[in-house]
């Protein structure tokens, strides 16, 4: 089935040659786009001819116009997950020709732009593939298995309105930037994506190395800990040390972090079973 008429968004005749008199180069791009009705329907690729496509807007944008035009060809647009669009929320990831968020190192799909692709590209978009993202609807997946990670221990208790201001408790550099960097996740799911093990450990091990480094996170943390690992192996795989995680990763979290998750769960198992048989 083809969509797409080139008269959207964009004026360009589809060679994508850029013209240097103001006018703004396009790209004409096959896409083929996976839809699927829903979690338990087949999904098959739909062939869409895309004409006129500017290369300074980004993926989504791309996306925004290939659905205009298929309204207008009284078809069902195609869903996908964003919110930001900004590289922050972490909503918008999707497989781009059989990568997380496609070809640029460090860049959620919100933030590629389409100069980085040719004109006459074939470009292959899917939803993230992993049995514990279940497809929703086309390209959108339903990661609430990462909040069952996060409401099993990441977070700290502190009884609304006592909590002391953060600034007052010292924090030495280097434990600050390390907890930043594990921060930095927005928890797209990349590295479930990438994982030929669909593993969550990079995930689980920023969200649990953030707090349990910082002084604020000692008095939960092999509690923590425990949770936290045993909530991710009931719905992830296990990592076998691939690496593709990191690589796939829009905010270039470490591998470091897997080694700390690994390290605290280890330390959790004793000092947790310590403390129950002094109970
Ligand atoms: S839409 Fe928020 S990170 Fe892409």
């Amino acid at each position: 089935m083809s969509a797409g008429n080139g008269n959207g968004a964009g004026s360009g005749n589809g060679n994508g040659a850029g013209s240097g008199n103001g006018h703004q180069a396009t790209l004409r791009l096959r896409l083929r786009i996976w839809r699927q009705a829903g979690p338990d329907e087949p999904g098959a690729f739909l062939d869409v001819d895309a004409p006129g496509i500017p290369e300074d807007c980004s993926f989504l944008e791309m996306l925004d116009i290939v659905n205009e035009r298929l309204i207008e060809d009284d078809v069902e647009p195609v869903v996908f997950a964003h919110d930001c669009r900004e590289g922050i929320c972490g909503t918008c990831g999707v497989m781009i020709n059989g990568r997380p968020h496609g070809p640029e190192k460090a860049t959620a799909t919100c933030q590629l732009h389409m100069r980085k692709f040719r004109d006459g590209d074939e470009i292959v978009i899917e939803p993230f593939r992993a049995a514990s993202f279940p497809v929703v609807k086309d390209l959108m997946v339903d990661r609430r298995a990462f909040d069952r990670i996060i409401e099993s221990g990441g977070f700290i208790s502190a009884p609304t309105g006592t909590a002391p201001d953060a600034n007052e408790i010292p924090v030495p550099k280097d434990v600050a930037d390390f907890a930043m960097d594990a921060a930095a996740c927005i928890g797209c799911g990349a590295c479930v994506a990438a994982c030929p093990n669909s593993a969550a450990q990079l995930f689980t091990a920023a969200k649990l190395g953030h707090l349990n480094v910082l002084p604020q996170g000692q008095p939960e943390r092999w509690r923590r800990a425990e949770a936290m690992v045993e909530t991710m192996e009931s719905f992830f795989g296990s990592c076998t040390n691939h690496g593709e995680c990191t690589e796939a990763c829009p905010k270039e979290i470490s591998l470091d972090f897997i080694a700390v998750l690994n390290r605290d769960y280890l330390k959790a198992k004793v000092k947790n079973r310590r403390l129950a048989s002094q109970a």
